[in-house]
């Protein structure tokens, strides 16, 4: 069985410290303690808003128009609070952290421009997607905007460590979206090759955000590494967790719609466990609907992944990587903003948004 699909509850021993037991995820979802975790970084948020608008400016109507499009609707701007904690956590208050944080929010952008050309979305943070609204190729192009400003944005940091981080986290997300797209219909990925393809377009930019923290505090080598052992863990739960939601969530939650990774024919892990622990009927159902991308049962579907218990664990494997991150974060010093980090971890396993 693949480590992500190990609940750590089952594992004997291993959570014996204050802080990091089960428990943590059998709360209630306390939105108290998420937004106490959020209000730390409140005023470093806002300063990284006005780095955003400000750094948007462009020549070209079109450019401007478009980035704003999808930058006004909001988002969570997980990457950027990521970033903002770690700094927080390991002491550094200097500028560049606001510079930093806009830079991971656009190329999470550019990443959303070009993901939903992609998979053909329609809707995204409540709104049409900017490929519905503005057409693809204005979508693609202001992708590349967006990628080629956080370059020259990084550039600014005058790190070579800094920009070598964001530099192989941008290549190995376009890698994740390309193994992604070969393996689109192919009922036969695993735990294995799913587990590949998110640690890479999700994962790999929350480890960088958790790890520039580090850089920039010039942290030791170990909290740097428990850093990015965070990131990476939350960004895999993330991920997974948003793979639930497709046949789980609520659309108006969401601001996307649901059902979109059936018809693209992604094999997530809620479609890969219930082809193990369905009947023959009911895994040729989920095993066709990948191979043709048809929605037409998608209810029919969403039961499957229910009625087999697919449902639940995929949850209880976003919950072992949530409990991975909780326990990187704990390696870090002791202070409110590592306490946040960890509600972070514990509160993303009910996020319905
Ligand atoms: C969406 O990311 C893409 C995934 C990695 C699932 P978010 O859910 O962080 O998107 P926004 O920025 O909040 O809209
Ligand atoms: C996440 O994958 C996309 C990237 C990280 C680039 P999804 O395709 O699942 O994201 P959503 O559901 O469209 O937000
Ligand atoms: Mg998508
Ligand atoms: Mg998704």
């Amino acid at each position: 069985m693949s480590t992500l699909l190990q609940h750590p509850c089952s594992r004997p021993g291993r959570f014996g410290r204050a802080g990091t037991t089960c428990r943590i995820f059998h709360l209630s979802s306390s939105e108290n303690s998420t937004a106490t975790a959020l209000a730390l970084v409140a005023p470093d948020m806002a300063e990284v808003d006005r780095v955003i608008a400000r750094r948007l400016d462009s020549g070209v109507p079109l450019v401007a128009e478009v980035a704003r499009y999808i930058i006004s609707a909001g988002g969570k701007r997980l990457r950027p609070v990521l970033l903002l904690l770690t700094c927080g956590a390991l002491g550094y208050t200097g500028s560049q952290r606001h510079n930093l944080a806009a830079v991971v929010e656009f190329i999470h952008t550019a990443t959303l421009l070009h993901d939903d050309v992609v998979d053909e979305s329609t809707l995204r943070r409540g709104r049409p997607t900017a490929n519905e609204s503005f057409g693809n190729p204005a979508s693609v192009l202001v992708g590349d905007f967006l990628y080629s400003r956080a370059f020259q944005m990084m550039v600014e940091a005058e790190s070579m460590r800094v920009m070598q981080i964001l530099a192989d986290a941008t290549n190995v997300i376009a890698e994740g979206e390309v193994l992604q797209l070969m393996n689109m219909h192919d009922a036969s990925l695993d735990e294995e090759g799913y587990l590949r393809v998110i640690r890479s377009k999700t994962a790999k930019l929350f480890e960088a955000s958790a790890r520039l923290g580090a850089i920039l505090a010039g942290s030791p080598a170990p909290i740097e590494t428990a850093c990015a052992d965070y990131g990476q863990a939350l960004g895999t739960a993330f991920q997974v967790i948003d793979d639930v939601l497709d046949y789980d969530g609520n659309a108006s939650e969401m601001g996307k719609n649901l059902g979109d990774d059936l018809r693209e024919g992604k094999a997530t892990l809620p479609l890969i466990l219930a082809m193990q622990r369905g009947n023959e009927a009911q895994r040729q159902t989920v095993r066709e609907a990948i191979e043709t991308g048809s929605v037409d049962k998608i209810t029919e579907i969403a039961n499957i992944v229910r009625d087999t218990g697919a449902l639940e664990a995929t949850r209880q494997a976003a919950a072992a990587e949530a409990q991975r991150a909780i326990d990187a974060a704990m390696r870090l010093p002791d202070n409110p903003h590592r306490a946040a980090l960890v509600t972070l971890a514990s509160q993303l396993l009910t996020r319905r948004t």
